[in-house]
């Protein structure tokens, strides 16, 4: 049994099995099967695709408008959030040196703004700026210049008003971005999977957090994928399909098994491996993504996540944060004629690799958890070097162009997400000990009472963004900094 918790998740990577095995957000290669379990038939619909803009001649123009909505969901009337009345919204899909605009109409009650999660583009004017703030009937017209070389892959949006991003992507608000590949790698077919959790009351309404939930990070009851619940999908033996899974959770990690076949990942955000890696586990922090191929063999797998212990929210709360509960996600069917087996995946770029870079500026964040003091006098506090977020403070200056090493030091009983808007970082320690591989990601967890060093290339845009937990409500509750490179 691959028994893959957070801390042996390192140890598998220590011991040479092969491969690196991250705390929290990483990978197990893959190994003798462990348990091959098969839950009952899921009672669901055929998975079903968001709508899918695609950009034409270098330009894609979208009108997303942010709404409350009365939809079905996982066989029930509710009212949760949606863009152009969806949950997930469209999947915007591009190509590196377009332009994607978006004018983005906000329906809902309080303010709200748009974020383009993973995009290496510029943070300033009416591109990925955390500073706009669109409130309730407003408008705001978005433009994202997307690099020529921009790195392929899955990415997505939701909103990012501080102090309301945990509502409105619990709520529903995410969608879908895709780069698309310079050289497509040759597929039978492509899915979306966007996984998302949420809770409703009897009446169908979303149901709102408490204080304790938000120490924590809240985690829905329901857990969908592209707003489904158990969905099926099926395939032919041999076939070969592009999977691009997004964990839009609030606060949840998903640890991702589909026994009984053959899982291969590109790479984890926009890190692209130069040779795919056969997996068995996909573990994905909330924001991360994965690019998956799925080999598919005869039979009915489940595709499901496990319990994920993620730490507690302190002795004085007796709050645990452990998913203790295994969630069948979605049924994957296999039947029917084989098909002709596909080419090896073409080996991809080189990844540049700053483990020799000459670095220019060395620090560290602290993220720390209390009681007390939070926002609007709530019982917790979330901050990152002793301090909560302050839209007018800049936390961290670097200087254009350099590379920096942040040394990320959870001193919290809690696992902390931390997400850096524009630029990814390269893992280069975990614990203390080096990373024997090249791995970037925007989202890095941080187990907790642990430490990651990261290294951030600082170029091609100037401005000022933020870092952050990706746990939503460690976000709203203050665990936010401001950068700035200049
Ligand atoms: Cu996915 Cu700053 O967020
Ligand atoms: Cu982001
Ligand atoms: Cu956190």
């Amino acid at each position: 049994m691959v028994d893959i918790s957070r801390r042996n998740a390192l140890i598998l990577g220590g011991v040479g099995i092969g491969g690196v095995a991250l705390g929290g957000t990483g990978f197990v290669l893959n190994q003798k099967s462990a348990t091959t379990q098969t839950t009952g038939a899921a009672s669901g619909a055929a998975l079903v695709l968001p709508t899918e803009l695609r950009s034409s001649n270098g330009v894609l123009t979208v009108a997303l408008e942010s709404s409350p909505q009365r939809i079905r969901l996982g066989g029930r009337d509710v009212h949760a959030l949606t863009y152009n009345g969806g949950l997930p919204g469209p999947t915007l899909r591009v190509r590196g040196g377009d332009i994607l605009n978006v004018s983005l109409r906000n329906g809902l009650t309080d303010a709200t703004n748009l974020h383009v999660h993973g995009l290496h583009v510029s943070p300033e004017d009416n591109s990925d700026n955390m500073f706009v703030m669109i409130n309730a009937g407003d408008s705001f017209d978005y433009s994202y210049a997307i690099p020529a070389d921009h790195p392929p892959g899955v990415y997505w949006y939701h909103p990012h008003h501080h102090g309301y991003v945990a509502d409105q992507v619990f709520g529903g608000l995410y969608g879908a971005i895709i780069v698309e590949d310079p050289d497509e790698i040759p597929a039978t077919r492509e899915r979306l999977l966007v996984i998302s959790d949420i809770t409703f009351d009897s009446t169908g309404t979303i149901s709102g957090a408490t204080e304790m939930e938000k120490m924590s990070g809240r985690e829905g009851e329901l857990v969908l994928v592209n707003g489904q619940h158990t969905p099926e999908l099926s395939a032919r033996p041999g076939e070969r399909e592009r999977w691009r899974v997004i964990n839009a959770c609030t606060s949840r990690y998903v640890q991702l098994r589909l026994d009984g076949q053959q899982v291969t990942l590109l790479g984890i955000d926009s890190g692209r491996f130069e040779s795919p890696q056969d997996v068995e586990e996909v573990i994905l922090a909330p924001g991360n993504r994965a690019d998956l191929l799925v080999t598919s063999r005869a039979g009915t797998s489940t595709l499901r996540t496990l319990p994920y212990n993620r730490g507690t929210s302190g002795a004085m709360m007796g709050g645990s944060a452990s998913n203790s509960a295994q969630v069948d996600l979605a049924t994957f069917t296999v039947a029917g004629a084989d098909v002709a087996a596909f080419a090896a995946v073409p080996d991809q770029p080189v990844p540049a690799d700053l483990r020799s870079a000459t670095v220019s500026a060395r620090r560290e964040l602290v993220f720390a958890m209390g009681m007390g003091g939070g926002m609007s006098g709530g019982m917790m506090s979330a901050t990152i070097n002793g301090q909560a977020f302050d839209a007018t403070r800049i936390d961290t200056s670097v200087q254009f162009d350099s590379v920096e090493e942040w040394m990320l030091t959870n001193s919290s009983s809690l696992d902390h997400p931390l997400h850096l808007h524009v630029w990814p970082m390269q893992i280069i320690a975990q614990d203390g000990q080096p990373v024997d591989s090249v791995i970037w990601q925007d989202v890095v967890n941080i187990p907790a009472r642990s430490t990651v060093r990261v290294r951030i290339a600082f170029n091609d845009f100037s401005g000022r963004t933020v870092y952050h937990c990706h746990i939503l409500d460690h976000e709203d509750a203050g665990m936010m900094g401001i950068v700035q490179a200049l």
